[in-house]
């Protein structure tokens, strides 16, 4: 995933050297796992207390919520704040709990957080200008064969994310008046940056799922919509891949912004399919705008550009890394097995852009991820992951499909 700036590439810079940026404390190889089990409100209040630290550093030094803060004080921002929190409050009141949990435990605001989820549906609410400024993004590649499937992604953000993560492993036990409201028991992994919601980002569900999003910029976007990343918090409780385009599709309403997931669906035969599937908001209906391709033999590519959807993008460098990503990644033979997947998310060819970006740019690949679903195995790097040991190996676990063999 990556966010949106406006204009504080300079700022950005600046802010490297004081705080707790990367000048002063490096690329940390530490991967904080939290296991959780309550309800939605308790697991949030969980992450908020342990994670406090993290959560109040990171909304300190995140440039663009200063932006988004802007934003919010205009007759324009205020109201596509109220709007998407009402609208959020009928449809994921639960999810809105989950938030609030989050602001009570690391005692921060919840306008912030809520800026957070927004992201670009606040940042251009008065100002849709281009070039866009928003930047980097992150790039997936997998395959699937009824031998393995692998997927790689590497978890590109902002700057000021580096080192501002933290995995979020939670066993969710509905109350019974969110269960009254559409909530389900969820089981589910999912890397978060700090103080956002989980999903947006890479992980798995009990239900045989697992995922990488891929930030997507259209030009003209919904604000008051679905943001993207509610979208992505109810796809950890995805029961399947017809439950998954449900879930994508939020008839009634649609989303807001743009992104891409890919999936990895296991049934409980063990059988598996890969899918990527881009996501737009509908300026005709009120429903998203979807596109499924599933892969058969041929890999798995996405980075932070619509591939097959017939939509306006904006211009700017997240469309120039992305081609420069996607010209590095068809540079390697067709990946074939997990090591050549390693081989290609590790890739530094680009000149300005790259696969893998450590250098002292904007925008950071914060940490790669590969699931091995032959292995159940998701391994968590910091470094390139075909040079250096994962930092973390977690399970996959899915015990929703064990439990119906
Ligand atoms: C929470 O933050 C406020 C400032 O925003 C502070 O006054 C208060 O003491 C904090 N509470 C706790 C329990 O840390
Ligand atoms: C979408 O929903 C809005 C608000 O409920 C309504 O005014 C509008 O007519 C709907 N548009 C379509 C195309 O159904
Ligand atoms: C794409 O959408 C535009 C309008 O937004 C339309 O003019 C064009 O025909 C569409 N192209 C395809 C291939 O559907
Ligand atoms: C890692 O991958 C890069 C290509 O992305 C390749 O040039 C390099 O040789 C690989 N290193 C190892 C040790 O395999």
């Amino acid at each position: 995933m990556n966010c949106f700036v406006k204009h504080c590439m300079l700022f950005s810079l600046l802010l490297l050297g004081i705080g707790n940026g990367e000048k002063q404390i490096g690329r940390r190889r530490a991967v904080p796992v939290l296991y959780l089990q309550g309800s939605h409100y308790e697991v949030g209040f969980d992450v908020g207390r342990i994670f406090s630290s993290m959560i109040k550093n990171f909304m300190a030094t995140y440039e663009n919520l200063r932006d988004f803060e802007k934003e919010y004080k205009t007759p324009d921002g205020r109201r596509a704040y109220d709007t998407t929190l009402s609208n959020m409050k009928k449809r994921y009141p639960f999810y809105v709990k989950e938030m609030q949990g989050i602001a009570d435990g690391a005692n921060v605001s919840f306008y912030q957080l809520f800026l957070l989820q927004m992201d670009d549906l606040i940042g251009t609410v008065n100002d849709n200008h281009i070039p866009r400024d928003d930047t980097g993004g992150c790039s997936s590649v997998g395959f699937s064969t009824p031998e393995n499937s692998i997927l790689g992604h590497t978890e590109d953000a902002f700057s000021e994310t580096l080192n501002h993560f933290y995995i979020m492993s939670a066993h969710i036990i509905p109350t019974p008046e969110d269960r009254e409201q559409g909530a389900v028991e969820e089981r589910f992994s999912s890397l978060c940056y700090a103080g956002h919601l989980p999903g947006y980002t890479m992980g798995y569900n009990g239900n045989g799922l697992v995922f990488s999003i891929n930030t997507l910029s259209p030009l003209v976007l919904k604000p008051g919509n679905t943001p993207r990343t509610f979208i992505t918090r109810a796809l950890l409780a995805a029961k399947s891949f017809y439950d998954a385009e449900r879930i994508l599709l939020d008839e009634g309403l649609g989303i807001g912004n743009g992104f891409s997931v890919n999936m990895i669906w296991t049934d409980s035969w063990g059988a598996r399919q890969l899918y990527n599937v881009e996501v737009a908001p509908n300026l005709n209906a009120n429903k998203s705008l979807l596109n499924v391709h599933k892969y058969d033999k041929e890999p798995l590519v996405h980075c932070n550009r619509y591939q097959r959807a017939n939509v306006t993008e904006v211009v700017g460098p997240i469309i120039d890394s992305s081609a420069a990503r996607l010209e590095a990644i068809h540079a390697h033979p067709p990946p074939k097995n997990r090591k050549d997947i390693e081989d290609i998310i590790s890739d530094q060819t680009g000149k300005e852009f790259t696969v893998f970006q450590d250098r002292d740019t904007i925008i950071k690949t914060i940490t790669a991820g590969v699931f091995d679903l032959a292995k159940r195995t998701w391994s968590i790097y910091i470094n390139k992951p075909n040079v250096s040991e994962p930092v973390a190996i977690l399970p996959i676990r899915f015990p929703m499909l064990d439990e119906a063999q």
